[in-house]
């Protein structure tokens, strides 16, 4: 598997920006954005589409920051398994922007019906109404296709942090939970070799909504099989799709076994109501 991009570093590299200059991305490094895109190969079938578009300079979109005039969304079906599609696919998209110097930030919490007016792509105005608020996600149960998840990818601003987001910036967001809190079986630690606990590190630095770093780590097959998955019963008290979060980490788990020299086999299944990634090695 070729990935065109150093994998360690990037993901060491890539941060939420929230905070955008108001200038377009170089159209060449939008083109390398988009052919990545269109030729993503990644090991599962999906239906996770990366569409492009553009948003006006104002607060209207993102609600706490100007859009940039670049942003994509990722549009998937509800159901658990897609959901956490959406989190593989959009990080390695993610990871590839910010190996160009682009900024993002995953966004579960938008102006939905600003983002229908920017790219119509709901089926009907029911969808509207089952989201909370008028954001991207809702308390209840949301239906068909529909984005998930949108990102700016821009040109980061620094001046332009509130001082909020500045103090954020040195604590909270960078701020991981260490391998061993999130084994199923902490006892299992002594016995991971080199190679499964650099994927781990890797999977570890992933991020997720409000950073709660909810992912479990179990194995199988003699510790040829790492699963990742959220505790079963998980709730955020905001973030409806959690599952999102856990395809985000099992990709950056899937690029340290790639950095590492292995052709991992990932399977994706719903078990009690939670998405279950398994990533072999042999
Ligand atoms: C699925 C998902 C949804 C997120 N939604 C939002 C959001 O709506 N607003 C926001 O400001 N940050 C959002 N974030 C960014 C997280 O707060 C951030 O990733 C986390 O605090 C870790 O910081 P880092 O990305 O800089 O490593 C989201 C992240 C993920 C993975």
């Amino acid at each position: 598997m070729n990935i065109p991009f150093p994998l360690k570093s990037t993901i060491d590299a890539r941060r939420s920006a929230r905070s955008y200059k108001m200038t377009a991305v170089n159209k060449d490094i939008i083109e390398s954005i988009k052919d990545f895109a269109n030729a993503m190969a990644v090991p599962f079938d999906h239906s996770v589409e990366i569409k492009f578009f553009t948003a006006d300079p104002t607060k209207t979109l993102y609600t706490i920051m100007k859009s940039p005039p670049d942003n994509v969304a990722f549009v998937a079906e509800t159901d658990s398994i897609s959901i956490s599609k959406v989190g593989f696919i959009g990080e390695l998209l993610i990871l590839f922007a910010e190996s160009k110097g682009i900024s993002t930030c995953w966004y579960g919490h938008y102006k939905l019906s600003e983002l229908e007016r920017l790219l119509p792509h709901l089926q009907s105005a029911e969808q509207l109404k089952e989201s909370n608020m008028g954001y991207g996600y809702s308390k209840g149960i949301t239906t068909g296709r529909r984005a998930i998840c949108i990102t700016p990818i821009g040109y980061y601003e620094d001046g332009g942090l509130r001082l909020v987001d500045r103090i954020t910036k040195k604590t909270s967001s960078f701020k991981r939970k260490e391998v061993k809190e999130l084994l199923v079986n902490p006892n299992d630690y002594d016995k991971l070799s080199d190679d499964i606990l650099y994927a781990l590190d890797l999977g570890r630095k992933a991020p997720s909504a409000g950073n709660s770093q909810m992912w479990q780590f179990a194995f199988e097959d003699d510790f040829k099989t790492i699963t990742v998955a959220m505790p079963v019963g998980y709730k955020h008290f905001k973030w409806e799709h959690p599952n999102v979060d856990i395809g985000i980490c099992a990709c950056h788990i899937w690029l340290g076994l790639i950095d590492k020299g292995y052709a991992p086999k990932v399977t994706v299944n719903e078990d009690s109501d939670r998405a279950v990634w398994r990533l072999s090695i042999e």
